[in-house]
């Protein structure tokens, strides 16, 4: 190992202020005026733009009614969802051990600075260390989860003492949801109920932690800037604070946190599925200058084997729905992905058709 990895995975994550009381916003995360979050411009999501669902019903006599709701919502890109069987005390576990981790004195993370990002468990600042000119602000703590869990669960932290089980129980449910939400996604495109399950190929979850510490000045930074998921659907378990912000109609909505609730948005792998017909919505999460903000994304995709292209029913050239992108091994999105820097729905950009 040589001297800058060893440095690197002792390297603090920890976000720093400067200025003698370590208020100034280090000059490192300071966005250029173009790019910065104009929060004063922010619509909140509680004038009614973003859909709230009840799935209560979801598997009994009031389904289709439902699946019409998720069609709609899922034109929108984004919606909140509450009554989804995961229970409010292992979702209230679940953010408290996240809380104890990001707690625990640096030392306690230093086994988890880990530059390979194909390790199972790893801790690391900002979005691709290294790579952006400005720095996000926010640490991030990302897991995979491989089923069975037994032995993935080996690299998760061990400190706080519970993090283990309750993660592991955590993403069990959380995928339990989100196989039902697919299965109610499928249908909603007319496609048969397993198609999304199938064209997976044996499917990839990852679950993260995003520690998004109080910021003094939270008009020249974001948590993460703007960008699109490159999964099939995110499900965030955003906590009691404000942060995360959807861009609908060229207007930056505040999605408001509703107690219990889970928010999922369209990733750009639905989109392509969807042969366009659900969004993959364009997000960023801004900081706060009161109180650090911790969020738990569910990233749910496919495995890099899985082939993505549009639906076929889904493309009827005589009737205005040819189709918008080619098709691809999820890998090579991944790489193309993976290559640059988190930017707003460029990546989707390099799979489409051009339709004169
Ligand atoms: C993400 C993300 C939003 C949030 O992690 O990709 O968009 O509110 N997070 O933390
Ligand atoms: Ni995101």
């Amino acid at each position: 190992m040589d001297s800058n990895e060893e440095n690197h995975k002792i390297r603090p994550a920890r976000l720093s202020c400067n200025g003698p009381n370590k208020t100034e916003v280090n000059p490192k995360y300071i966005l250029p005026p173009s790019e910065r979050p104009r929060l004063a411009e922010v619509v909140s999501s509680s004038e009614g733009c973003i859909p709230t669902l009840d799935l209560t019903g979801l598997d009994g006599p009031q389904r289709q009614g439902l699946i019409a709701q998720i069609k709609q919502s899922c034109e929108v890109g984004v919606f909140q969802i509450i009554n989804h069987g995961v229970s409010e005390e292992l979702m209230e576990n679940m953010m408290e051990v996240s809380n104890g981790f990001f707690k625990m004195p640096v030392e306690d993370h230093a086994e988890l600075y880990i530059e390979n990002p194909k390790a199972t468990a790893r801790l690391y600042t900002s979005s691709i260390v290294g790579k952006e000119k400005v720095c996000n602000w926010r640490e991030i703590l990302r897991l995979s989860c491989q089923y069975p869990l037994e032995q993935t669960i080996n690299s998760w932290p061990p400190k706080p003492q519970a993090f283990r089980d309750i993660a592991a129980k955590y993403c069990t449910e959380v995928r339990a949801l989100i196989l039902r939400i697919l299965t109610a996604i499928s249908e909603a495109l007319g496609l048969d109920p397993d198609y999304l399950s199938k064209c997976m190929g044996t499917h990839r979850q990852v679950m993260a932690v995003n520690y998004y510490p109080m910021c003094p000045n939270p008009e020249l930074t974001f948590g993460i800037p703007p960008h699109s998921d490159p999964t099939v659907v995110t499900v965030l378990q955003q906590g009691d604070l404000s942060g995360l912000q959807v861009l609908k109609n060229g207007k930056w909505i505040a999605v408001e946190p509703i107690p219990n609730a889970f928010v999922v948005n369209v990733a750009d792998q639905l989109e392509v599925i969807s042969n366009g017909r659900f969004r993959s919505v364009e997000h960023r999460a801004v900081t706060n200058s009161t109180k650090a903000r911790i969020s738990i994304p569910t990233f749910y995709g496919p495995s890099t084997d899985a082939f993505i292209a549009p639906a076929k029913s889904l493309v009827i050239e005589e009737c205005g729905h040819p189709a918008l992108y080619r098709g691809f091994i999820f890998e090579e999105y991944l790489k193309k992905y993976k290559s640059q820097e988190l930017k707003s729905k460029t990546v989707l950009d390099c799979f489409k058709i051009n339709i004169e």
